[in-house]
């Protein structure tokens, strides 16, 4: 099995229990950081978002929230996840699409943001999704990032840790009955980038104006970084 079928096998295992959970083992503020991604995508009316390793479309959703005459295509590899997207309020309103974030199926600089939530702590190639997602969105557009961080040292760590190792893997079998997954959580949380090098890998990408904001003690990072703007060709 490769990594990405063990991925989407996971998230397709979990897709029905995925937002309640969510909810649960961020206390809540997990919308909170989705509307930090909305808020620093530059949105304009009547604008085209992706949403890539949309899950169940809660950026997305927030995106229409936030400005309703846009348009949101919402591409993920786990039909699942989508499935249950689809029925959830204004579901209706995401275009729902089956892509692969390393192989993103649209012509290049269509969008005019690119979002994702806890899709880059799961992929194989880091920079090489982020390429692509330079690739498809418009020169000047931004490329917005939420996703987990490794507790820092500091005097909270213990407690953080605590959370990772004990209070996320028991909400797992509590709520989703798959410890498994609940225990790859923390532990892809752990062995992750901090934000300092996610943003090093953001402008490898080709991103410029690369900046990130912490949230949760520590453990949540919002990023961002533009497309270069086309060089202006003087006659
Ligand atoms: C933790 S969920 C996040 C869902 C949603 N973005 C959110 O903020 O709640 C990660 C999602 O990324 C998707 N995913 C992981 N790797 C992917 C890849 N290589 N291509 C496409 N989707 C991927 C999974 O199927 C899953 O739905």
């Amino acid at each position: 099995m490769t990594h990405e079928q063990g991925v989407s096998g996971m998230f397709g295992r979990i897709a029905p229990r995925y937002v309640l959970l969510n909810r649960l083992m961020s206390f809540g503020m997990d919308a909170s950081w989705r509307r930090q991604v909305v808020r620093w995508a530059g949105l304009r009316p009547g604008c085209l978002v992706l949403d890539v390793g949309t899950g169940t479309g809660d950026i997305a959703l927030e995106a229409l929230r936030f400005e309703p005459s846009i348009k949101v295509i919402g591409a993920d590899f786990t039909a699942e996840m989508m499935r249950e997207g689809r029925k959830r309020p204004g579901g209706g309103r995401i275009l729902w699409c089956r892509a692969h974030a390393l192989t993103l199926p649209f012509p290049e600089a269509v969008f005019d943001a690119v979002t994702s939530g806890f899709l880059v702590r799961n992929v194989s190639d880091p920079l090489k999704t982020f390429q692509e997602q330079v690739r498809v969105v418009k020169p000047g557009g931004w490329v917005v990032c939420l996703d987990t961080s490794p507790p820092p040292r500091n005097l909270l760590r213990p407690l953080v840790v605590f959370h990772l190792k004990a209070v996320i893997p028991a909400l797992g079998t509590l709520v989703a009955r798959d410890r498994a997954a609940y225990r790859y959580l923390p532990a892809s949380t752990q062995a992750f980038l901090p934000p300092k090098r996610l943003a090093r890998i953001m402008s490898d990408a080709g991103l410029e104006e690369v900046s990130f904001r912490s949230f949760m003690l520590g453990t949540i990072a919002v990023l961002r970084g533009r497309r270069p703007p086309s060089l202006e060709v003087s006659h």
